[in-house]
């Protein structure tokens, strides 16, 4: 059984794509066949991401690990109930294609559109970065703007839970394990970053996700996205890129964090030898 991860939010720009290729890299450094989809079909930003690394694997003759890569066509039917239908027809097609893999990692847009809402259908897991923000987190949970409470679960948050209940319903076993990553926490405002952790950890007991620890605010995911580029492939002997700062190295261990927090039975978060997979 091929596990499916999604990463979804619906916010644009919390960090899927770069959050995506990094979890693509460690399962495939630590030797599992990992499968990939772009549902983002306007910025196709993780398939950005791969070409732009299969140019520098190419260009710099450096040995990288990639991905197989399966592609999902939008419906360009009028009818909206045939164009649903098609575009469920062409998932199950995208995931049939990926059926050797250990995972599916799917990249979803920052937006609700069907295929996505589809997608959460599917998952396994769903991976949710957050800008930390109280502005992003009003995607997961309303606050009373006068007591600060939290009064209930917001559109994305029931969308899971919709998912959750169909999964059940369909006999699948296990629940859907939904991880909430808090992403470009700042060095320097640490009230407000408390003030988020107290408010997540209240609503991750309520709505049903596990926080894991989150990334830095760090130049670096910026830097890596044109040479195709993660964390994960940088320092250790044969590096293409050397790791050269301690913050790299942190950003390094934020990620394995992730990883083991995603507790993925199929993986190991070790590094073993690059391993070449079809692209
Ligand atoms: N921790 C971080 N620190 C600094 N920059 C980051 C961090 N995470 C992501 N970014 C940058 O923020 C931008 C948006 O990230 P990304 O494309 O991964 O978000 P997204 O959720 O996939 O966006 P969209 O909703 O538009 O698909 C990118 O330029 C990326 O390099
Ligand atoms: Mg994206």
């Amino acid at each position: 059984m091929t596990h499916v991860i999604v990463l979804g939010n619906e916010k644009g720009g919390s960090g899927k794509s770069t959050t995506a290729m990094h979890v693509i890299v460690a399962l495939l450094k630590s030797g599992r066949r990992v499968g990939a989809i772009d549902l983002d079909l306007r910025q196709q930003s993780l398939t950005r991401y791969l070409e732009n690394r299969r140019k520098f694997s190419d260009l710099n003759q450096k040995e990288l690990v990639f991905p197989v890569v399966s592609t999902v066509e939008p419906s360009s039917l009028d009818s909206r109930e045939e164009s649903k239908r098609q575009e469920t027809e062409n998932l199950k097609a995208g995931l049939a294609a990926l059926s050797g893999c250990d995972f599916a990692v799917i990249d979803c847009p920052g937006a609700n559109t069907h295929l996505s809402r589809l997608a959460h259908l599917h998952a396994d897991t769903i991976v949710t970065p957050l800008n930390d923000s109280f502005v992003d987190f009003d995607l997961l949970a309303r606050i009373d703007p006068e007591t600060g409470r939290i009064t209930g679960p917001s559109l994305y948050s029931e969308m899971v839970w919709e998912a959750r209940k169909r999964r059940a319903m369909a006999g699948v076993p296990g629940n859907i394990d939904w991880v909430v990553l808090r992403n470009r926490l700042s060095a320097t405002r640490a009230n407000n970053k408390k003030h988020m952790g107290e408010k997540l950890d209240d609503l991750s007991a309520r709505i049903g996700f596990r926080l894991a620890r989150g990334f830095g605010d760090r130049v670096i995911y910026r830097e890596l996205f044109p040479m195709g580029l993660t964390l994960l492939d940088l320092g250790g002997k044969g590096s293409p890129v050397r790791l050269s700062t301690m913050s790299h190295v942190t950003a390094r261990l934020e990620i394995r964090s992730l990883v083991a927090t995603l507790n993925l039975k199929a993986a190991s978060t070790d590094d073993a030898a690059p391993q070449e997979v079809a692209a």
